[in-house]
């Protein structure tokens, strides 16, 4: 990486930082009306709830494997320690409400925390270019699904649900715009290898750990059946628009070789 670009990342983590520290820093136990968690929400949306915490619970193997991968980069890697304080609190708020509303027992949510954590995530991809396309497609499908549930749990009458989802949306689009920023310096210094890396990652991509988490074949059904997230979904709301803003389209990545960009954003 070029020092240029290095002081561009370390810039753009500033920006993120301070932007974070001046206007979206929230607090667990003050900020989200617990007592207004409605016992009467769905068991599809306590499902999903557990669902997503079970991904943010993997927070110790996505903290120590990306800044192994990043140290070397100021701003990557400080981001990346940032990022890990925020995500640390999205497993915290969901793991609350499902005890305020009492959708779970404390002993349920402890049991499960230990089963998801027996197994260990490793890095999907290797390279630091894979890997920052990857998890700039990743974080804005979390925005999506955040804020789809989040309308579910407006519908069902919790507010407490729906702020939670709305703080987590808040910081999961601020990542989303990091990692695009950082693809677009890539693309700006290397453009053919950079599309060629979102070729590679969109016609791999997963949402990660959904192979590690228990029941994830129901656990995914009822995501789409809820309409969550699906498919669809990705191609539409996350895909097309981000293949937009950094410039390319599906047809230009076509022909850099023979993809089928068969995403399966809700794996079984
Ligand atoms: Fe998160
Ligand atoms: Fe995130």
């Amino acid at each position: 990486m070029s020092a240029q670009i290095e002081n561009r990342f370390y810039e753009l983590y500033l920006e993120f930082f301070n932007r974070a520290e001046a206007e979206r820093r929230w607090n667990i136990q003050k900020d989200i009306p617990w007592k207004e968690a409605n016992p009467a929400t769905s068991d599809a949306v306590a499902e999903i709830v557990e669902s997503f915490m079970a991904v943010e619970l993997y927070l110790p193997d996505y903290t120590s494997k990306i800044l192994d991968l990043v140290r070397k980069s100021r701003g990557r890697a400080w981001f990346q320690a940032n990022w890990g304080y925020e995500e640390s609190k999205h497993s915290m708020a969901l793991e609350q409400w499902l005890l305020h509303s009492g959708k779970r027992t404390p002993k349920e949510v402890t049991d499960f925390a230990d089963l998801v954590l027996s197994q260990k995530w490793e890095l999907p991809f290797e390279t630091r270019g894979n890997l920052m396309s990857y998890t700039t497609f990743q974080e804005l499908s979390t925005v999506l699904n955040y804020r789809n549930l989040r309308r579910k749990a407006i519908e069902q009458k919790d507010p407490a649900l729906a702020t939670a989802l709305s703080f987590i949306a808040r910081d999961e689009s601020a990542h989303y715009q990091f990692f695009q920023d950082g693809v677009k310096l890539y693309l700006k210094e290397d453009r053919e290898k950079t599309l060629e890396d979102i070729r590679y990652v969109l016609e791999r991509f997963r949402m990660p750990a959904h192979d590690l988490i228990p029941n994830w074949e129901h656990r995914g059904k009822t995501i789409i059946g809820e309409k969550v997230f699906s498919d669809r979904i990705f191609f539409k709301d996350i895909m097309r628009p981000i293949l937009n803003v950094l410039g390319t389209s599906r047809d230009e990545l076509k022909a850099l070789g023979d993809p089928t960009l068969a995403a399966s954003s809700v794996p079984s």
